[in-house]
């Protein structure tokens, strides 16, 4: 991100702020390329079935349409003729390789014209012929004929102790978009037979790169992805969509560069959603609280053409240490579109969940919710492969929260505190999350001018990934703020992992401070020629000044006399940092402890979450103003799905309806209290050099059940079936 006006006043803040602010920053739509032609997609109007027929004349005429493909007319992709290939290719469906329908709302045809009016207008008489075929879009329907698949059985989860308290109940999360503001959007350009150039909204060009590369048959590097800026992702650019390879499709098939935007209602099929969910749980306890069993078993929607598979159970493997434990799950097939990854798959449904049946088990046993977790979270080790924790503060956030809130001060009683005409209850409910490091590279480059550039081809997605890069490299160099430079979301850049499951900046942190040292060990040599002194130094003391480079105590090297030393050129250091083998002997993990205070109106049902406190452990807090921005989001997105999240399908037409953002509500600021955000832990440094466990999905599980939880404390009325909508609070 430095790429345009480098005199402008340096980031103190978020470093892409003042692109983002300004509009100077570039979102994939937004390239001009020179001879750019439009895309619109259009979508079949049935949810299953055969196309028998399209009808193109109508288009055909409308001024400006340069070509329209379909599954009859578009160049060939081979890996789609190959089932086997194909399912390799990690690619959705056989975008215009099929007359097969598999939901309504796929892509069956794409108009490309001059300009986007008129692609939008010729899409809009495109018709096709169909033979239909029964189809379910309802999860109702199906679920109960969905095999599970069993994970691995600890102890004897049928057994039933005497004496034992028991909950066993069946919680539901309908399916939920991850809705960025940044529409899903390619540019497609072949700048020859067998280059590709993609400017493409994803979470990883690098695997951009890689789909792409199976899919047209061409070798990765002949393929140049640019995402350097994003409007969020959520998840939703975790993979390539039809988006991608329509455009690239058009572009092969007119010589032409095509963009392709998705619409809002597209975005609600085309590019993935969080599956709805049906979990039973069931807790065994004794009269102490201790949990002596636990069952999860969850059912999740996808598609026909693709089993998803979205581990819900996961959660219940991870934070208590039930001695009889089974979890399994299963795929609902359904004529809709592919779900994928969304804010914290998996944990997040799943806390809903377990951390409910905990909250109604705390009830039957008359004990403290917080004492009871306190006495299940396994905090020494792993309750599932009982490696100890690197490091583990659960309890610690428990503790922080409970104070911050005035857990003690609250009437544990439900249905006791009014105010007027609304009802008041506390909840809280806990989250956890393997922590991840994947291989990446960085490089730091110092220019002639003694500005230094970090690079990485890693997007940022608005995490906060390229401020905290900023940090780490500003803490290792020493260089003044208006001298560092960011440079993310390229291809051409070092290679780099999606930025997804909160691991982005722990991925990146080896290889930034790695690549900085190098650097700092290359000029420590470079000066070695000038001043003796730098010979026996410690590369890592060397600072990099405005004008020239210094270690304490010694006298300085001016960049002018490095820079004769090498000719002039930048210099260059990458480097590729990768995980060692802390995994086969450590566990790593984030958590976080939430705790709400809401009001639930008598006679409207309205709920409002009047305080929200979130304590996590992130390991090493880099920034704590971008670490408590992205706990402040999730919780933002929990109570989105907590109270209003719902896609909504009539399943008579299998058809969605009100797929926009009039209709399809998730919270906005009016519906967010100040979020009180605080850290606990330690650095992790067996995680990763900095020491820092990630946090981009902790605050999102557990948001969901504290609040549930909460409107129980309030009303004395249990749910469970999100979202909490009027009709069901009042
Ligand atoms: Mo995310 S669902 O880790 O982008």
């Amino acid at each position: 991100m430095g790429s345009t006006d480098k005199q402008i006043a340096p980031p103190q803040g978020r470093v892409e702020a003042w692109y983002k602010v300004t509009g100077s920053g570039k979102y994939a739509a937004e390239y001009n390329i020179p001879e750019l032609a439009h895309a619109v997609f259009v979508t079949s109007t049935i949810p299953a079935g055969r196309i028998k027929q399209l009808h193109l004349d109508d288009a055909r005429q409308v001024g400006g349409v340069i070509d329209i493909i379909s599954h009859l007319h578009r160049p060939e992709v081979s890996v789609m003729l190959d089932d086997k290939a194909f399912k390799e290719s990690k690619f959705t469906f056989k975008l215009f390789h099929t007359d097969e329908v598999y939901f309504k709302g796929q892509p069956i045809a794409m108009v490309i014209a001059e300009t986007p009016e008129e692609a939008a207008y010729a899409a809009s008489l495109v018709t096709a012929d169909y033979s239909e075929s029964a189809f379910n879009t309802d999860f109702e329907n199906a679920w109960s004929k969905t095999t599970l698949k069993t994970g691995k059985d600890r102890g004897n989860p049928d057994a039933s102790p005497a004496n034992a308290i028991v909950v066993d109940e069946v919680y539901q999360i309908p399916a939920e978009v991850h809705h960025p503001m940044e529409m899903h959007a390619t540019i497609a350009q072949w700048t020859s037979d067998n280059k590709l150039r993609l400017w493409d909204k994803t979470q990883g060009v690098n695997m951009v790169q890689k789909t792409m590369s199976t899919l047209m048959g061409i070798p990765k590097e002949n393929i140049e992805v640019t995402a350097e800026f994003m409007g969020g992702g959520f998840g939703s650019g975790l993979r390539v969509w039809a988006n991608t390879l329509a455009a690239t499709l058009g572009s092969k098939q007119t010589g032409r560069p095509v963009k392709l935007v998705l619409t809002r209602p597209q975005m609600f099929s085309l590019s993935g959603y969080r599956p709805q969910s049906r979990q039973r749980v069931k807790l065994t306890a004794d009269a102490s609280g201790k949990l002596t069993g636990l069952i999860h078993q969850s059912w999740t929607g996808t598609s026909v053409y693709e089993d998803f598979g979205e581990d819900v159970t996961r959660i219940s493997r991870l934070i208590y240490g039930a001695e009889n434990l089974r979890t399994e799950s299963g795929d609902v097939k359904l004529n809709l579109s592919t779900p994928t990854y969304m804010r914290a798959p998996g944990e997040c449904s799943g806390a809903f969940g377990l951390e409910s049946a905990m909250d109604e088990l705390s009830y039957k046993l008359k004990l403290d919710p917080v004492t009871l977790r306190m006495a299940n979270i396994s905090d020494q080790k792993h309750p599932d492969n009982g490696k100890p924790w690197s490091t583990h503060h659960l309890k610690d956030a428990l503790n922080k929260g409970a104070q911050m809130i005035g857990w003690n001060d609250r009437n544990a009683t439900p249905a006791q505190q009014t105010d007027g005409l609304w009802q008041v209850g506390y909840g809280m409910a806990v989250g956890m999350w393997n922590a991840g490091r994947s291989k990446a590279s960085a490089a730091a480059v110092l220019h002639p001018d003694g500005s230094v550039t970090i690079q990485t081809a890693m997007t940022d997605i608005g995490t906060g990934t390229g401020t905290g890069m900023f940090n780490m490299a500003e803490a290792t160099l020493g260089v003044p703020k208006d001298k560092l430079h960011i440079e993310l979301g390229s291809s051409k850049l070092p290679p780099a992992p999606n930025q997804g499951g909160s691991t982005g900046l722990s991925s990146l942190s080896g290889a930034v401070i790695d690549a900085c040292n190098s650097l700092q060990q290359k000029l420590a040599q470079l000066a070695a020629g000038t001043n003796k002194a730098y010979q026996t130094a410690d590369p890592k003391q060397i600072r990099l000044g405005k004008t020239e480079i210094s270690i304490a105590g010694k006298e300085g090297v001016s960049y002018r006399s490095l820079f004769a030393a090498a000719n002039g050129e930048p210099i260059y250091a990458e480097v590729t940092s990768a995980p060692g083998t802390e995994k086969e002997t450590w566990a790593f993990a984030t958590s976080a402890a939430h705790f709400c205070k809401v009001r639930v109106h008598r006679h409207t049902g309205k709920v409002v979450v009047d305080r929200y406190v979130c304590v996590a452990d992130g390991g090493r807090v880099v920034n704590e103003k971008a670490a408590a921005n992205q706990v402040i989001g999730s919780v933002a997105g929990g109570i989105g799905m907590a109270l209003m999240e719902e896609r909504q399908v009539d399943h008579r037409l299998g058809s969605l309806v009100g797929d926009d953002l009039a209709s399809y509500h998730f919270a906005v600021n009016a519906d967010v209290p100040i979020v009180e955000v605080a850290f606990v832990g330690e650095p992790d440094t067996r995680l990763n050099p900095a020491g820092l466990k990630g946090l981009g999905e902790i605050g999102i599980i557990g948001a969901a059940p504290a609040i549930t939880n909460a409107i129980y404390n309030a009303t004395g009325k249990r749910h469970r079936d999100l979202p909490l909508t009027p009709d069901k609070t009042v």
